[in-house]
């Protein structure tokens, strides 16, 4: 399977989605027993030499992030950890950190900067690829506020070069080769990432698809799974469907049996959009879609919306769920969403949920058990990831310009 192409139509003529595991055992989560015999967990034994590592820390306070603490170089600290031998790790790593929150211009490259440490129950990856998201922008913007590093990023794909010796690192051993979702540090040549949200990827996932599905993949499968547990049959709206989030959205839908509507903004758009499992389209740029979604609905609603789109598109989304149905806002890509008033949902009796993935995948259990699942679709051939585009650390800037500027269709990656 090609990373920049997306698979033939037929391979997703695959049998549907797997039924919620809790339909499965009693309990919401597959255990991981059950889970290792497809995708083993890394095993327990650590090779390499323990040692104390020379790092030294302080805090100190960055005048541009009021609030904001990064930690530094300075003090003793025995941080014990496994690693490499000592002379394969640089003692610095080029990467993109902002000096403040602003425009394309504070995604400034370093060339210089200090190696992060690895700390209780993390691992140091030395990274292939960082997969660039919507969030990054953001944080960039300062609509949330950026990790205390000022190095955004939040997942990663390479290989393990160190782990720590305190707390739980789940087996993770050098040389594994991972993905990773974390809070930060990806936009950078070595990160050190919770082992716990870390996941060792199986044989046959080709470079790059790590960081191309981790985060928009989880996301797209919780939403369908815990957010609106969606059933063969239900019609759903999904707007910017060739999006990252919006392409996983459109297959994870169709091979549950859903209905898909999608919304984009170009006619290019919608193509792939319906390649990847929509039955039906609405440029929503030149089209209003709540007239259209009643059109297809016969008047009835969807029994679900996912937008991430936010401010522009929340009010039509609103009006567009069916009685007793889902408004999922998971994201802010126009604008955050103004204040709401909860009495508005007894119209309908519609349910309107916010959810968040770093909160469906808090325990190991939640992100292991997803992310098998997802890895386990692409290894199998039942879901293709479309990459938009590959770009150098260096040009950070010109790859969140295109997604800020609606220029690109599924993952963006920056190659390290
Ligand atoms: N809640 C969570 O845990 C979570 C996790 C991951 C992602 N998200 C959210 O999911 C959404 C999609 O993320 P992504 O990384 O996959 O990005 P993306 O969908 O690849 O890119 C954003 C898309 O939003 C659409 N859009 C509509 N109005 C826009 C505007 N005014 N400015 C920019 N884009 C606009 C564009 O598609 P069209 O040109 O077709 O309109 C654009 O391509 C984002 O809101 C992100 O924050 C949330």
């Amino acid at each position: 399977m090609s990373a920049s192409t997306l698979l033939p139509r037929s391979v997703y003529k695959l049998s549907p989605l797997t039924p919620p595991r809790s339909t499965l055992v009693s309990r919401r989560y597959i255990t991981r027993s059950a889970l290792n015999q497809k995708f083993p967990s890394p095993g327990l034994p650590r090779a390499a030499t323990s040692f104390q590592s020379p790092i030294h820390q302080f805090t100190r306070t960055i005048p541009h992030f009021p609030s904001t603490k990064i930690q530094f170089p300075t003090t003793p600290t025995p941080h014990n950890y496994t690693t490499m031998s000592t002379p394969t790790l640089p003692a610095t790593m080029r990467a993109i950190k902002i000096p403040h929150t602003g425009g394309l211009e504070v995604l400034e490259l370093h060339s210089d900067l200090p190696l992060p440490t690895p700390t209780s129950g993390q691992i140091l990856i030395k990274n292939a690829f960082a997969g660039v998201n919507y969030i990054d922008t953001y944080l960039r913007t300062g609509l949330y506020p950026p990790p205390a590093s000022g190095i955004l990023g939040q997942e990663a794909e390479g290989t393990v070069v160190a782990v720590s010796a305190e707390g739980d690192t789940y087996g993770f051993k050098i040389g594994d080769r991972v993905a990773a979702f974390t809070s930060g540090g990806a936009y950078a040549e070595y990160v050190a990432v919770p082992a716990q949200t870390s996941f060792k990827l199986p044989e046959g996932i080709e470079a790059g698809l790590g960081a191309a599905s981790l985060l928009q993949g989880l996301t797209a499968l919780t939403l369908i799974r815990e957010a609106h547990p969606v059933k063969k049959g239900e019609t759903i709206l999904v707007h910017a469907a060739a999006g990252g989030v919006g392409l996983w959205l459109c297959q994870l839908l169709r091979a549950v049996g859903a209905k898909v509507i999608a919304t984009a903004s170009t006619a290019e758009k919608l193509a792939l959009a319906k390649e990847n499992g929509a039955d039906e389209l609405v440029n929503y740029k030149t089209h209003d879609f709540v007239a259209e979604v009643a059109r297809i609905t016969g008047g009835a609603g969807v029994a679900a919306v996912f937008d991430g789109v936010g401010a522009a598109t929340f009010e039509g989304s609103f009006a567009s769920v069916a009685r007793k149905g889902s408004m999922v806002s998971f994201g802010n890509a126009s604008g955050p969403v103004p204040p709401f008033t909860i009495a508005r949902l007894g119209a309908k009796n519609i349910k309107v949920l916010r959810p968040r993935l770093g909160a469906y995948v808090e325990t190991r259990e939640e992100f292991e058990t997803y992310s098998a699942e997802l890895f386990g679709f692409i290894a199998d051939g039942k879901v293709g990831v479309k990459v938009h585009g590959r770009y150098k650390l260096e040009d950070v800037a010109k790859a969140q310009g295109e997604l800020e500027g609606r220029g690109t269709v599924g993952k963006l990656l920056l190659v390290l």
